[in-house]
């Protein structure tokens, strides 16, 4: 079978493929063009994806031996899914491994815009470090503030065990609610505009689709905290940029930490990062050694089961 990869990816993942078939690597540090992935993946059974590259109809046309599409990530709006459905083409994806990292990161974050560690960070290197100030640094509680889940799946149920060892108290929202996962977490249900309006922190962890493309914006910032923060690991277009650029100048809110951004890459001379309490990370939540290299044995694993005929772990469609 031949095997094409869209970028240098852990060795476990590479090893797997290589065992089992003929395997073509992108090795560029950035993502390859179109047109050099058509090139890579001419005659390809098999194609591993990164969230950099968009699968589409025209793509797959270009690419008419693909069978599979396994995208080493958990989201897959990079992906049109009914254009492969359409041409018999399975989609598959990496869940579950990253849910514990990624809800690391998401607190981290959290803690960091809070408790302004990047900004104290910063003054240290730059000599700016005079004194014990009792009025600097200020920033509000982490523990027995209030935190807002949008979106309970596996990412936001990992982050509300953690807000549990903060003693915080946990509100989410998701389209349907959840009443054994509330008993577990000790989470209480609210609408989103409730949940905006009561949380200390509100952090976001919802796929991109139709219904969550720009969920967050003015209104939604307008309804939150003054003194709130809003943490993004989800996806970028979830929260409007302008909107939250105005939150930040207009002080709706205290701060925002993303992992996430729209654009991505956000250019370093985009006004948001002006804003210390801006704390900006490039995507990556899953990014420790262990799950990046469980990331790409699944993608590996996956993408094998469907050319063997296997049932694979984890495909989007039939
Ligand atoms: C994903 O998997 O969707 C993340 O954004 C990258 O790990």
């Amino acid at each position: 079978m031949r095997i094409a990869v869209s970028r240098v990816i852990p060795e476990v993942g590479l090893n797997l493929l290589r065992e089992a078939g003929d395997v073509t690597v992108w090795e560029g540090e950035l993502p390859p063009s179109r047109d050099e992935l058509v090139r890579l993946a001419e005659g390809a059974d098999g194609l591993l994806t990164l969230l950099t590259e968009r699968v589409d109809g025209d793509l797959l046309d270009r690419l008419p031996s693909v069978r599979v599409v396994s995208n080493m990530a958990v989201g897959f709006d990079n992906i049109d899914v009914a254009a492969c459905t359409e041409r018999g083409v399975a989609v598959c994806t990496t869940p579950d491994v990253l849910t514990e990292t990624t809800a690391d990161l998401a607190f981290g974050l959290l803690l960091a815009v809070a408790r302004r560690i990047p900004e104290g960070h910063n003054a240290v290197r730059a000599g700016a470090w005079r004194t014990w100030e009792p009025m600097g640094y200020l920033g509000p509680d982490v523990h027995g503030a209030t935190l807002g889940i949008v979106g309970l799946g596996r990412i936001g149920q990992a982050v509300a065990r953690r807000a549990r060892g903060f003693n915080m108290r946990v509100l989410y929202h998701a389209p349907r609610r959840r009443p054994e996962v509330e008993e577990e977490l000790g989470a209480e249900w609210r609408e989103l505009d409730a949940l905006l309006a009561e949380s200390d922190f509100v952090s976001l962890h919802v796929p991109l689709n139709e219904q969550t493309r720009g969920m967050i914006g003015r209104e939604q910032l307008r309804r939150m905290k003054p003194s709130a923060v809003l943490i993004n690991t989800a996806r970028g277009p979830v929260v409007q940029t302008d909107a939250l650029l105005e939150a930040m100048e207009q002080g709706w809110i205290w701060g925002a930490g993303l992992d996430v951004t729209d654009p991505e890459p956000l250019p370093a001379d985009h006004p948001l990062l002006r804003y210390p309490r801006v704390v900006v990370t490039p995507h990556i939540a899953s990014a420790s050694f262990t799950t990046r290299a469980r990331m790409a044995e699944l993608a590996a694993r996956n993408l094998l089961a469907v050319l063997r005929g296997e049932s694979p772990p984890r495909c989007l469609n039939p």
